[in-house]
């Protein structure tokens, strides 16, 4: 398997379309605070936003599941969230995404994570976090393996998406093994947790700090692949490399390099949670694993391109496969 045709990858991502994946994780909620400058505060030198526009979107776990959608996913959701408005705004955003959120627990003793950006002329001005970093609460984290291991039954692949807010525990993580497809996009100190997991996707920096091995040429980085193998006892790690693309380290000797696609570079952020949406549900899809790796670097090469909203569409990937040759 040399390369993905568009004409190959629009079979494979039909048969994607309707696979039933549980996105468990730390969600966050994105409030976007949208204005303009006139003057400076008499009160302190900071600009005065005067506001035109308030919104809300889904983030962390959350975004994987818009990513999941929007390739035409069936998708449930596993998470915590506070018992404030911020929880609730989650909750009714996962309705609205057609999202089945009976995996959510609501906690007593923390609040839902939320980022408010004030953003004024297309500049982000301030960004306020309100989170809690701690792990949950023990009966909280039994509520959580519990769902988790009911849901992943019915499933056809899990995805782990790991902001390190505190929702993943070795308990979580076995219950989600129970599915035939679990991939998790771990953050380096909660590494250990995902041993075990059918692939993990963490980014170059993430990948060095977990193995402890400096990425810095070819080598080094097939040495950070191949400690991440070992160690986690994963089939797959996938490092992605931001401009760089990404690489597959197989448990049976696997082994890919894909540049990055995109033709102009507007916004990665979130370009990760792609990655690992489209990696999952191809796997799910019983794609060879190349090919899944191929047409997930499409799908982040499309979503960099794109200004605002991080997700593609079938559509959107095959254009870009077109447009790129068969890459
Ligand atoms: N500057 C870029 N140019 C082209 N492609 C990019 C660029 N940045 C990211 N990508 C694409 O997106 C993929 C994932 O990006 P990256 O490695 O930055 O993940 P990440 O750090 O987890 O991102 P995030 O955490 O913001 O979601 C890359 O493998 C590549 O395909
Ligand atoms: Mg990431």
């Amino acid at each position: 398997m040399s390369a993905l045709a568009a004409s190959h990858a629009a079979d494979l991502l039909a048969r994607m379309r309707g696979k039933r994946v549980l996105v468990v994780g730390d969600v966050m909620l994105d409030e976007w605070v949208w204005g303009a400058v006139s003057r400076i505060s008499p009160e302190a030198p900071v600009p005065v936003v005067a506001v035109g526009d308030h919104s809300f979107t889904l983030g962390g776990a959350g975004n994987v599941a818009n990513n999941l959608v929007a390739i035409g996913a069936n998708v449930s959701f596993a998470a915590a969230v506070g018992d404030d408005p911020e929880g609730r705004r989650v909750l009714d955003l996962l309705d609205a995404l057609g999202v089945e959120r009976s995996g959510v627990i609501v906690t007593g003793d923390r609040p839902t994570t939320r980022k408010t950006r004030i953003v004024a002329h297309n500049q982000q001005v301030v960004r306020a976090d309100w989170e809690s970093v701690e792990p949950l609460a023990a009966s909280d984290r039994a509520r959580a393996s519990a769902l988790v291991a009911k849901l992943a039954r019915g499933h056809d692949a899990v995805v782990l998406s790991d902001y390190a807010k505190g929702f993943f525990s070795r308990d979580v993580v076995e219950a989600a093994n129970a599915a035939h497809v679990v991939t998790a996009d771990p953050k380096p100190k909660n590494m250990a947790l995902f041993a075990g997991v059918t692939c993990v996707a963490p980014n170059a920096h993430e990948a060095a700090e977990a193995s402890g091995v400096a990425i810095k040429d070819d080598a080094s980085l097939e040495r950070a692949g191949a400690a991440l193998l070992e160690r986690l006892d994963t089939r797959y790690v996938v490092v992605t490399r931001g401009e760089r693309g990404m690489a597959l380290f197989g448990a049976r000797g696997e082994r890919l390099n894909v540049p990055s696609v995109a033709r102009t570079v507007f916004d990665v952020s979130g370009a990760g949670d792609t990655v690992v949406a489209v990696l999952t549900l191809a796997l799910a899809a019983d794609a060879p694993v190349e090919e899944a790796v191929r047409l997930a670097n499409f799908a982040a090469g499309a979503v960099v391109e794109k200004l605002g909203t991080a997700t593609a569409t079938p559509r959107e990937i095959v254009e870009l496969m077109e447009h790129a040759g068969d890459g």
